[in-house]
């Protein structure tokens, strides 16, 4: 299945993916993420060192769909993704190391092809971290035009719902079929009721809660994964992502 994970700025995107993917890996599927950051720390959050982080390769420009040569997709894995400590194979689609280079279009393509590739002969799930904001839902093209399913990320807070609510009206228009809503840094069931308001109100739905979680947060600043017995509260919330997802679904479309 390929899952992008959108929201607005800081609402958890990046450590909701690492968690997705390390959960999916734990229930024996091969897992793919990619970094579509221009500032990526994924890495980090899957066990890998900064200086690991920092090193990895670009998926490279000519991925564009009709110049990427014969380079298969299990090719383009074997040099642009390392597999991390937690058993998820990594790939970063940007990166901006230099003041004045121009825009990230570029970068934004590739990862639309390689949505579009028949990705499912490597990896059982692909997981899209999305860069903030909703711009990469209205590039030419789409660069989440092949996804599967969005996972929409939102704190308890009107703008993240909105920003929510119009990622909804761009993915219908670019034909995605599936989005599943994902509340947050939850603090408490004041939180959660004004959250579940909200979401009524400007129709999003909301399948997942996350608590706010002191453990999640300090691994977080110590750039190291949230171990699997931590936080219990948390993984069970993924958990139900996972079945939210229902991943299996699109196995039974591949085979
Ligand atoms: N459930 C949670 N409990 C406590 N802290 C959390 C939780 N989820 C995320 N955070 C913290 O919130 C901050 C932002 O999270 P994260 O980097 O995952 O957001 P993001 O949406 O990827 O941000 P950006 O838009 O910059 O890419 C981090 O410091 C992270 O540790
Ligand atoms: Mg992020």
């Amino acid at each position: 299945m390929k899952i992008g994970i959108v929201g607005k700025g800081g609402v958890g995107k990046t450590t909701t993916s690492s968690l997705l993917a390390r959960a999916l890996v734990a229930r024996g599927r091969r897992v793919l993420a990619v970094d579509t950051d221009s500032n990526p720390n994924l890495g980090l959050s899957l066990g890998l060192s900064p200086d690991a982080t920092e090193s990895l390769q670009p998926i490279p420009r000519s991925m564009v769909v009709g110049r990427r040569g014969d380079m298969t997709v299990a090719e383009l894995m074997n040099d642009f993704a390392v597999l991390t400590p937690e058993g998820v194979s990594l790939m970063s689609a940007l990166r901006v190391n230099e003041a004045g280079a121009g825009c990230t279009c570029g970068g934004h393509a590739s990862v639309r092809s390689l949505l579009g590739e028949a990705l499912h002969s490597e990896t059982d799930d692909t997981i899209i971290d999305m860069e903030a904001g909703i711009e990469h839902l209205s590039r030419a093209g789409g660069t989440l035009a092949h996804a599967d399913v969005l996972v929409l990320m939102m704190e308890p807070s009107r703008k993240a719902i909105i920003t929510a609510q119009r990622t909804i009206g761009l993915a219908k228009e670019l034909g995605i079929a599936r989005w599943v809503g994902v509340g947050n840094r939850v603090e408490d069931d004041d939180a959660r009721q004004a959250l579940e308001e909200m979401c009524a109100e400007h129709d999003v739905p909301l399948d997942v809660v996350i608590p706010t979680d002191s453990t999640l947060a300090a691994a977080d600043r110590r750039g190291i994964p949230l171990e699997m017995v931590a936080a219990p509260d948390v993984w069970a919330a993924i958990e139900t992502l996972v079945d939210r997802l229902d991943v299996g679904a699109a196995d039974l479309t591949h085979s």
